[in-house]
């Protein structure tokens, strides 16, 4: 292995470090790039370059692999709870059932709202997109809770977070403002606060309780995604917890990112209005003049299957089937991946589906309408924008500010 690179620009001999990951993936640190060379690189959407170092989560794209703090992705969705697994992605290690325990019950002790933020809540119109509204409510939510101890901030937003998603539910659906039932762990109690009825508690259904935990987890966390890159840039800056994560909902929300998995639905509901024609579907996303794609396909990490989809696709078949409802959505998106995965376009450009392909599935078959997808997208990813938010500050990362390439106007003077 290699400890510098060489090479000579203008006739000029330089050397620059390397630098080694766990799984020997290699960078060049070229922090000392321009001063020692007068070059600076140039990278749009940062395909080929690394902003940090980081242990959180790993993801292997041409193996089709992805590993949190070491653990593969395959042996949590097995083995843990959603709340187990955002312990681990905040902590490092798995809790023990003591650590379990108790940062469960602290959880619990800081599922309320303050009286304010309803009252704040109550003056947003119900036609914002449920994105905005959380993000807004994120932001203001530190406002109103003071004493914070450090560790406690990412507590207060693991226990709020859900009980504002089930807020924004309750009243597009115009439901009353959700209950806490602090006698439910924290699956049963998200399913509780969005469809419990007045007088009537949500019935439990195991079936359901454990896709949600499984696609919960499938989402915690993902290296340096957009929406997580745009929490650590904003946490560079020094700016706070709460509004980081806040800024991060806002990135998360576009159709390329986290806004996809609504986006799969939609086109998939197109595709059977418009008689399931998918060879048609499949030569329109070809088609470089068409602006369609085929949402949920492609990623720019994996280049073999996303072992999320492959899993969600999994849970979303034993749903269904478990259930026993018959979903002509499902059929339609196998059928969808089965044909594309056969066309040279697809299999050239190593596009498979990813997460966002299959998980509105399962979110509809919970009961959970296409507007509410990238919020519960958001309650899963919490753990890792605060893991790597939290990392940061460990890090010591510097503020995040990129250089670019000119090509605006020379120096001129205003005429007159
Ligand atoms: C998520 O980063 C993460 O980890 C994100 C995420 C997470 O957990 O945080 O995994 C969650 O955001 C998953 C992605 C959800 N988005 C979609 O499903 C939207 C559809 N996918 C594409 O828009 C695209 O694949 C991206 C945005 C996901 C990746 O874009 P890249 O890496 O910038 O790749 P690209 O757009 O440069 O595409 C490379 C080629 C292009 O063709 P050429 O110009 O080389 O001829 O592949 C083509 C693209 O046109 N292509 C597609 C396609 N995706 C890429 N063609 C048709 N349909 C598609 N879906």
């Amino acid at each position: 292995m290699c400890s510098v690179v060489n090479f000579n620009i203008n006739g000029y001999h330089y050397k620059l470090p390397v630098v080694y990951g766990t799984f020997y993936e290699k960078a060049i640190n070229i922090s000392q790039l321009r001063d020692s060379t007068g070059f600076i690189t140039f990278d749009p959407g940062f395909k080929n370059t690394g902003i940090t170092k980081s242990s959180i989560s790993f993801i292997d794209g041409e193996k089709g692999e992805l590993l949190y703090r070491g653990y593969p992705i395959e042996q949590i969705i097995n083995k843990c709870s959603f709340i187990e697994t955002s312990y681990l992605i905040l902590n490092g290690e798995l809790p023990n059932t003591a650590q379990l325990k108790s940062f469960s019950e602290k959880i619990k002790k800081f599922n309320h709202l303050h009286k304010e933020i309803n009252k704040i809540f109550d003056h947003i119109p119900n036609f914002y997109h449920p994105m905005g509204i959380l993000s807004s409510l994120t932001y203001i939510l530190d406002t109103f809770i003071n004493s914070l101890q450090k560790e406690d901030m990412y507590l207060h937003l693991l226990a709020k977070l859900p009980i504002l998603a089930a807020l924004i539910y309750r009243k597009k659906v115009g439901l009353p403002p959700p209950h806490v039932n602090p006698h439910l762990d924290y699956t049963s109690n998200l399913l509780e606060m969005f469809f419990s009825i007045p007088n009537k508690s949500y019935e439990q259904n195991p079936i359901i309780t454990d896709a949600l935990n499984k696609i919960l987890i499938l989402h915690a966390d993902h290296e340096q995604n957009c929406s997580t890159t745009t929490v650590r840039l904003l946490g560079s800056a020094d700016t706070g917890l709460f509004s980081s994560i806040s800024a991060g909902m806002s990135a998360l929300w576009g159709r390329l990112h986290g806004g996809a998995n609504q986006a799969v639905i939609e086109m998939l509901e197109d595709i059977l209005r418009s008689g399931g024609n998918i060879k048609k579907w499949i030569e329109k996303a070809k088609n470089k003049k068409d602006p369609f794609r085929l949402m949920g396909f492609g990623h720019r990490i994996y280049k073999n299957f996303d072992p999320r989809a492959k899993i969600a696709k999994k849970v979303a078949e034993n749903m269904i089937q478990k259930l026993g409802i018959s979903d002509p959505i499902l059929e339609l998106a196998k059928n969808l991946e089965k044909e594309a995965l056969q066309d040279p376009y697809f299999v050239e450009k190593k596009l498979y589906p990813n997460i966002d392909f299959y998980s509105g599935i399962i979110y509809q078959a919970i009961g959970i309408p296409k507007y509410m997808f990238t919020v519960m997208f958001a309650l899963g990813r919490l753990p890792g924008w605060m893991a790597h938010w939290k990392e940061m500050k460990n890090n010591k990362d510097p503020i995040g500010r990129p250089r670019q390439i000119y090509i605006g106007y020379k120096k001129r003077n205003i005429q007159k």
